[in-house]
């Protein structure tokens, strides 16, 4: 079964064709990262207008690389939240059109699902019961998988979202946008040897992020950010970040039985998150390629072969929910 998948919930406009869920035959990105960055951050209605744009070229180019027609497709799966509005609904209602006229079902995502999904996409595929660490620009949840679907949250963040924090950290440092990577480059040159704030929250799977953010804006504030420690700074926070993320989720695999440990979103392509995940947990860890963590449409096409075996399908006018939740 082949399905396109179409996502443009941010700044990306991706779309990609995925076999049987787990065979890429084709990944196309439209990135939008340069138009935001001198902005420092998404401007929403910008966003919108530039998926206008790229939506029809990417989804042609999506089908000319897997070298299928429209013929061939036996689903059309969308992101329908969450997301931005206007960024959603250039996507949501290209897919709409595609599917009343080519007679194609269409299928309305979760874009966390289809992030928790892109570890379908690897050599390794998961077993369950599962627990999936999603973080991304907008979440950090800890969730109990035990069946396609079968999701129980185990721990959100507080406050700000890990990818959030990096993008904020990141912007207080002067290491510019997307804050995320700018880190993660920023930190191969430094030494962690600052001791920065932990937020580890004792008896829960939650986290929080916001504490140590603050705590780097206030040095920033009193003049103790300058160019001979940002590195060790960005090493320093990183560290910060990464010793909860893989604690937390290590002792919640272990509380729960989970015989994998799987990451995704966004902040999942972090070096020192992959390699200290993989190093630390004795229960085998997946985590998808970089590219396939960031925004992307084949998660998206993966999230919705599985939906469509299901028997799960959306009606024509199903609406985008900005706000979505995954349960
Ligand atoms: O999943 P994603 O592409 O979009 C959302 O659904 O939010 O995640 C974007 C987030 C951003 O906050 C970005 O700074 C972060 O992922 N990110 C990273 C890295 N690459 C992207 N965070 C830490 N290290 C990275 N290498
Ligand atoms: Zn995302």
């Amino acid at each position: 079964m082949k399905i396109l998948g179409i996502e443009s919930s941010c700044d990306e406009t991706a779309a990609a064709v995925v076999a049987n869920g787990t065979d890429v035959l084709s990944n196309e990105i439209a990135s939008q990262v340069e138009i935001h960055a001198r902005y420092g951050g998404v401007v929403p209605e910008v966003a919108s207008r530039q998926h206008i744009l790229a939506v029809i070229p990417v989804i042609d180019k999506a089908l000319k690389d897997a070298a299928v027609s429209w013929e061939d497709l036996d689903g059309i799966a969308v992101t329908v939240g969450p997301g931005l509005a206007g960024s959603l609904l250039v996507g949501a209602s290209v897919a709409k059109a595609l599917s009343a006229v080519k007679g194609i079902p269409l299928i309305g995502v979760n874009h966390l699902e289809a992030h928790l999904y892109a570890n379908w996409l690897g050599e390794n595929k998961p077993e369950f019961p599962l627990l999936c660490l999603i973080v991304s620009g907008g979440h950090s949840d800890l969730i109990l998988m035990r069946g396609h679907g079968d999701y129980t949250v185990l721990g959100r963040t507080r406050d700000d979202a890990a990818g959030e924090a990096f993008d904020k950290t990141a912007r207080i440092l002067g290491l510019g946008y997307p804050g995320g990577p700018a880190i993660d480059k920023a930190a191969e040159g430094g030494d962690a040897n600052i001791d920065l704030p932990h937020s580890w929250i004792k008896g829960t799977n939650d986290f929080s992020f916001s504490g140590v953010k603050t705590y780097l804006h206030k040095l920033n504030e009193d003049g103790k950010v300058d160019k001979d420690n940002i590195a060790d700074l960005a090493a320093s926070f990183q560290k910060a970040v990464v010793d909860v993320l893989v604690g937390k989720t290590i002792e919640a695999a272990l509380q729960n039985d989970a015989k994998q440990i799987l990451l995704s979103g966004g902040v999942a392509s972090n070096r020192m998150l992959r390699r200290r995940m993989k190093e630390e947990s004795h229960i085998p860890v997946l985590i998808p390629q970089p590219v396939f963590c960031t925004d992307n449409a084949a998660m998206v096409a993966s999230c919705g072969y599985f939906r469509l075996k299901g028997g799960k399908t959306s009606a024509l006018d199903v609406d985008v929910i900005p706000g979505l939740k995954l349960i």
